[in-house]
């Protein structure tokens, strides 16, 4: 096991922690949350869960943690996921694994955010190690790619299959000065944008595993 995945695992079992039984709860995707799902199927408590992916969802039934739906339970807990980037502000960048809308959405629907990072997530600001992620409608892509292209230069399709969602995902080099509300809106208000990786003013509790141990911001 590699450093970064010891540390994701050590933030993980913490993060797993602050779950209590029968609590419905938000399952995220990526290796940080895996971590943190592995350590609650361990803990044996009873929760159901809405998963963030197609991938989640079969590692939930792998692990034998219960599925619910957003449709079943709109208000969730808490939810346990990952990130890519984490600012001192607390604010993050998402979507490494494609899984963003869903993502979003279910962070929205918790009362609590409990995020598992290794300490290389964090960043003095968003956009320092990878472009955003933005997923698009498919229909009309292109065009979509040229609009966001006027204010994010260099913006590209990622190679790979389409979303869960069936839309595109495509990735924005961010400028080093980067009002992230600002870019929300404006993103936001693009046709053909369904969401982008900014996840922003939720003031999450941000575990993360490092070389000293594992801390909690926030
Ligand atoms: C999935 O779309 C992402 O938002 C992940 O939460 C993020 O990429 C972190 O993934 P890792 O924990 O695998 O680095």
């Amino acid at each position: 096991m590699d450093a970064a995945e010891a540390q994701r695992r050590a933030a993980g079992e913490k993060a797993a922690a602050l779950v209590e039984d029968q609590m419905v709860i938000g399952y995220g995707t990526g290796r940080g949350a895996a971590a943190a799902l592995e350590a609650l199927a361990h803990r044996g408590i009873r929760v159901r869960g809405v998963p963030t992916s197609q991938k989640t969802t079969d590692l939930c039934r792998r692990l034998g943690l219960a599925l619910t739906t957003l449709e079943e339970t709109p208000q969730l807990d808490l939810v346990l996921d990952g990130a890519d980037e984490v600012d001192t502000a607390r604010q993050m960048l998402k979507g490494g694994g494609g899984a963003l809308v869903r993502e979003k959405i279910v962070a929205l629907a918790a009362r609590r955010r409990v995020i598992v990072i290794e300490e290389a997530k964090l960043v003095p600001a968003l956009g320092a190690t990878r472009g955003l992620p933005i997923e698009l409608v498919a229909f009309g892509w292109k065009s979509t790619l040229l609009r966001i292209g006027e204010i994010l230069p260099g913006v590209a399709r990622r190679e790979g299959p389409l979303s869960d969602n069936g839309g595109v995902i495509v990735d924005a080099p961010l400028p080093r000065e980067l009002d992230v509300r600002a870019l929300d809106r404006a993103l936001k208000s693009i046709a053909g944008v369904v969401d982008h990786g900014l996840f922003i003013d939720l003031s999450p509790t941000v575990v993360v595993g490092g070389t000293a141990g594992v801390r909690i911001l926030g």
